[in-house]
């Protein structure tokens, strides 16, 4: 897939918009009266467009707020403020009829797939289950058919249809997983590390299988993981993502070989690099200490208690502002520029 030459330059038409979205889980006190003491930023104003056929990766370390993106994207969460458009219908303002044909519209494939499909369920009756909520997308006589041609589409026996989850390897269960996800025909699937809780085997040949389909169905994805190699060749763009914020966004070449953001830079550092030559030319960038807490995040930027190169400015003044302009890329840091010898 040829990459766009600006990522603020839309290639193709935007199919998701989304706009300033925060969510904010307040924390209480007390039993009777439960009183707001506070609040968990988990997402603290995300804004980027998703484009037809695209793949956008969302990458960050565990606890950054990828999950509730996703959820609140799904409409599994309210937002605490913020726009979303998908296909130009508002994602957020969206009830009865409307809701539904955004629901069919964007499905979601989930991180672990040893707890996401009921047990108790045939496979058949997993992936036919979106029918039973849109039945208007399958008339009942055709559903087994359907579900077949589904199995069929992911790489799985159709003669497979009335086993159970326990029955298949994690990777098949990821395909199931997949296929349910398929049914209704979507333009958009959010993808939750949907190969974190696979062998490194095993995940290449499902990222094979989501390119292929994307391919074949004209799909675009949200594809989330926790590590930048991961998302590497499967994406077209990819948003870094610390504390709530994306700090840069770019095309997978401004962010593998030209990335601004120190964030960026140390995540990239830590990466295992398979060539030992290239390995040793490379000076590593350790961050230290956690994450901290979303529920106190540094005043100004985010990232600044673990930044090598943080000054003053940094505590009072928010770098966000500059996230979207796209000099050469958007990187929201008052001191933005490639490593030396870039
Ligand atoms: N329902 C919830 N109530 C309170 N805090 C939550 C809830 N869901 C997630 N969080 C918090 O929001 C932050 C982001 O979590 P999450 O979106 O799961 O991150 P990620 O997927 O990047 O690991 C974490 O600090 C998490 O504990
Ligand atoms: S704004 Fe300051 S603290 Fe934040 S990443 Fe840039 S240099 Fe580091
Ligand atoms: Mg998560």
């Amino acid at each position: 897939m040829t990459a766009p030459a600006s990522p603020t330059k839309v290639r193709g038409e935007t199919i998701l918009d989304v706009n300033h979205l925060v969510k904010h889980f307040p924390i209480t006190q007390g039993v009777l009266f439960q009183k707001k003491v506070g609040a968990v930023k988990a997402v603290d104003g995300v804004s980027f467009e998703l484009r037809r056929g695209e793949t956008l990766g969302i990458v960050g370390e565990s606890g950054c707020g990828k999950s509730t993106l996703a959820r609140l994207l799904m409409r599994l969460e309210k937002p605490t403020a913020g726009r979303a458009t998908l296909a130009g219908r508002d994602l957020f303002a969206a009830s009865g009829g409307e809701l539904r044909r955004i629901r069919r519209n964007m499905q979601m494939v989930m991180q672990d797939p040893y707890t996401s499909l009921n047990p108790r369920m045939t496979v058949g009756d997993i992936i036919g289950e979106p029918f039973e909520i849109h039945p208007e997308a399958a008339p009942k006589g055709s559903r087994q058919r359907q579900v077949q041609e589904l199995l069929d589409v992911v790489g799985l026996n159709p003669e497979h249809i009335n086993r159970y989850p326990h029955q298949f390897s994690g990777g098949q269960r990821q395909r199931i997983g997949i296929a349910r996800a398929l049914a209704l025909r979507p333009e958009v699937i959010v993808c939750d590390e949907p190969v974190s809780a696979l062998d490194v085997s095993i995940q290449a040949q499902v990222i094979n299988l989501l390119e292929q389909l994307q391919e074949e169905f004209g799909l675009s994805y949200i594809f989330i993981a926790h590590d930048l190699s991961v998302v590497r060749h499967i994406a077209d763009r990819v948003a870094v993502m610390y504390l709530g914020r994306i700090v840069e966004i770019g095309t997978e070449d401004q962010i593998y070989e030209r990335a601004t953001h120190p964030y960026t830079q140390a995540l990239l550092s830590a990466a295992p690099v398979p060539d030992p030559e290239a390995r040793g030319h490379r000076s590593v960038i350790r961050l230290s200490g956690d994450v901290p807490s979303p529920a106190d995040p540094p005043s100004g930027c985010h990232f600044r208690t673990r930044c090598w190169k943080a000054q003053e400015i940094c505590a009072t003044q928010d770098p966000q502002a500059v996230l979207r302009a796209a000099d050469p890329h958007p990187s929201a840091c008052h001191f933005a520029e490639l490593l030396p010898g870039r």
